[in-house]
Parts: C-alpha cells; structure tokens; sequence
C-alpha cells in the first residue's frame, strides 16, 4: 500500500521545478519511485538528514530550502490524518524541518494508507520537539493540556532538540491546540499540522487509492 500511495504521488511532481520530500517509511517509497524522474525536475527539499542521503543515494539533487524561491509541492506522510487533512506528525521526529517545508510548499500531499485515517485526532502521541534547556518547563505546561506528556528516549533532532510526546489527548480544536502549544516558551514546534494541513490526502486501501480533499 505505501508503495501503491508512493507510485500515485508522482503525477503531482511539477517537471522542471522542486519537489519537497517528506520522512519515513511512505516518503522512503516516494524517495525510490522519483528517482526515475530525477533527470526531469530541478531537485528536491529535504524534510530530514535521512530523506537527503536517501534522495543523494538515488542520485537527485538536494537544495537548500534557502536557495528555492518556489516549490509548487511537497509529499509526505502522516501519523495521523482527519477529515479535514489536518494531521499528526513528527513520529519520525522530523517534524520541524517537515512543518518548515509544508509553510513554503504551495501544494502539500499527503501519503498514506487508510490505517492513518481518523476521525479524532490524538490516539497517536502528539510530538513536541523542544529546546533541551526547556525540558521541565514544557513537559509541566504540556501537562497542563491534559494529556501524559513522555520525553522520547534516545532522540535527538537534526535540530540537536529533545521531543516529548503527549499521550491520551482526544483532540477536538487542532488548530486551537497548535496555537497553544506554540505560544509555550521553549516549544520549537508541536507535529500538529492543522493551521496548514494538506491540501489533498492519497490514501491507500486494499481496494486501491482514493483522493481525498478537505470536507
Ligand atoms: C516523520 O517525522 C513523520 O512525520 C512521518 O511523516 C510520519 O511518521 C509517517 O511515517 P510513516 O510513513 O513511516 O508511517
């Protein structure tokens, strides 16, 4: 299925122009089904150090985000996606980087099978990348949101940042929450995609793979 959703996402590619590529395991098949255009467009924006090496690896250039002046389209997948194509993000702990390319992105796609359609977002760990200096803080006012705020093991960030993830949050307002966590001093960004979600949703199923725009 994550391959099935790799393959779809290429007609989305703009020959000529950037693509932005996202991180895991459904970008991963992305990386490897774009490689057969990468004579064809001018290069890609990576979400994260392993997106660059594995689009390196295939021989497609990788640009800084700072030398594009437009990128028309950025896929990637989700944890998380709702109805509306807002999502959750970030269980790779690229989220930032990812959040940073979505903000420039004319066009975000989202990848993904349908596992990762929910109604209510939450039941995947919100992730909150954090400057490490704010650790106590951040976990005791993310604490305050309701959810069991968990500092990820072993994690550091291409940023060199620390990520708690916030547990058992059943999460009605998205974009609220998104403005709220972000107003947290020493938040670097939280994985809630919802002020800027994507615009469309490929979605695999045994059945196939279906469109989905915002409802
Ligand atoms: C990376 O930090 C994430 O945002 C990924 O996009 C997300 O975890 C989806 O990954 P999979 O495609 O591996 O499920």
């Amino acid at each position: 299925m994550k391959q099935a959703v790799a393959r779809a996402a290429i007609p989305h590619v703009v020959e000529g122009q950037v693509v932005g590529v996202g991180t895991g395991s459904t970008a991963n098949f992305f990386i490897d089904e774009l490689a057969s255009l990468r004579l064809r467009i001018r290069g890609a924006v990576a979400s994260s150090e392993a997106t660059r090496k594995r689009l390196e690896a295939h021989g497609i250039e990788v640009l800084d985000l700072n030398e594009v002046s437009r990128l028309p389209v950025y896929v990637d997948g989700a944890d998380e996606i709702n109805r509306s194509l807002q999502m959750i993000k970030g269980g790779g702990g690229a989220l930032t980087r990812e959040k940073i390319v979505a903000a420039v992105a004319e066009k975000v796609v989202c990848i993904a099978d349908q596992s990762k359609l929910v109604a209510v977002l939450g039941r995947f760990p919100l992730p909150v990348e954090v400057i490490p200096m704010a650790l106590g803080h951040v976990r005791r006012e993310l604490a305050r949101l309701g959810g069991e705020p968990v500092v990820r093991e072993h994690c550091i960030t291409d940023n060199g940042n620390l990520i708690i993830d916030l547990h058992g949050l059943e999460i009605a307002d998205a974009a609220a929450l998104e403005s709220r966590i972000n107003q947290i001093v020493g938040v670097v960004t939280s994985g809630l995609f919802a002020r800027r979600p994507a615009d469309l949703c490929l979605l695999a199923s045994g059945s196939g793979v279906q469109t989905l725009v915002a409802d």
